[in-house]
């Protein structure tokens, strides 16, 4: 996932032709957004979205932001709300992530909510972002297109200083306008702010016509992807086991005998595509315990392995 030929490409219609098939195919895209750079995939293919957290070297699964060129498509991906469509036609397009109830039977990977049952949604501004969007004609799940660490892009030439040789093309729009990651709203319960941005929270608050809740700062340290419970599945989730036990459910890797292989090949990026999705198979078998092959801590396996212990901590 790291020997990718990285190209270069301007945004007129050639270049926004050839961004739009290497995303609808798959592929991993950096496109300029008003706020910073995203690192896009199309957000219903797992391998795709995947392949983010492998280019970015992330050591979790934080949940990503699902890009959109219009309303109606954040709409089918969400259950909407008025406090989300006051804050969408003030906003939209705009630097303002709005965090919703993800819509049952929405077309998104586990690996964009992290196993949440909330989604991140936001349609941005800049021209290029949303001609884009509109030729893809699907979500577009995008971290910022830096590697974990680094500081967030704000130009082409510093995704390409970062990340070549990890993506398949970085779509050169200049320089952001914003250049600071988007305000997030959450608005699955009271409204929340929380991550601050351009669009401030009194300015939310006067918007909603209601109060806009700070984030206690114990939360805004650890992402939502990072608390113990957050991935929980029914049944009781134990690791790095090498021999199964009598009624176990058993998620393996590589060369074994199992129920579900999250590689039999030993491929990370294909077995973090597979490992939301086969836990809850898994856990709907209704198997007591699921035991999980050992996956090697490395590179994306790094990430499955947090997951996983999360999923197997005492609860
Ligand atoms: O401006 C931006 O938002 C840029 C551009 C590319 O759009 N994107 C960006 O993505 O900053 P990222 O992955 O670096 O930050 C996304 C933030 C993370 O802090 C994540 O925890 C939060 O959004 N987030 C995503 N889904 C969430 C959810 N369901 N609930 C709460 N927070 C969520
Ligand atoms: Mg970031």
């Amino acid at each position: 996932m790291t020997d990718r030929t990285t190209i270069s490409l301007a945004a007129d219609e050639d270049g926004l032709g050839r961004a739009a098939d290497l995303l609808r195919a798959g592929g991993l895209v950096a496109f300029p957004t008003e706020t910073v750079y995203g690192l896009g995939a199309d957000a219903a293919n797992d391998r795709a979205v995947a392949a983010i957290y492998a280019a970015k070297g992330r050591p979790s699964f934080n949940p990503l932001i699902v890009h959109l060129a219009e309303i109606e498509d954040a709409q089918a991906l969400v259950t909407w709300s008025d406090a989300a469509e006051a804050a969408a036609r003030a906003y939209w397009p705009g630097p303002l992530t709005l965090v919703l109830p993800l819509r049952p039977g929405a077309r998104v990977s586990r690996l964009v909510t992290a196993g949440l049952d909330t989604l991140a949604v936001r349609v941005p501004e800049a021209p290029v972002a949303r001609a884009l969007l509109r030729r893809v004609g699907r979500g577009v799940a995008a971290p910022s297109a830096n590697r974990s660490g680094r500081i967030s892009p704000t130009r082409a030439a510093h995704v390409a200083a970062d990340m070549t040789g990890r993506l398949d093309a970085v779509l050169d729009g200049g320089a952001c306008r914003v250049g600071l990651e988007s305000t997030i709203l959450g608005l699955s319960g009271p409204p929340t702010l929380l991550r601050p941005g351009a669009i401030s929270r009194e300015a939310l608050a006067r918007t909603l016509g209601a109060p806009v809740a700070r984030r206690r700062d114990t939360e805004a340290v650890s992402a939502p992807g990072q608390t113990p419970s957050h991935y929980a599945p029914r049944a009781r989730v134990r690791i790095n086991a090498t021999e199964w036990e009598p009624g176990e459910a058993r998620l393996g890797f590589g060369p074994v005998d199992c129920d579900l292989n999250l590689s039999q090949d030993e491929d990370l990026t294909e077995a973090a595509a597979n490992l939301f999705e086969y836990l809850h198979r898994l856990d709907a078998s209704g198997a007591e315990v699921i035991a999980v092959s050992p996956v090697p801590h490395l590179d994306l396996g790094v990430a499955i392995n947090d997951r996983l212990s999360r999923a197997a901590a005492e609860r």
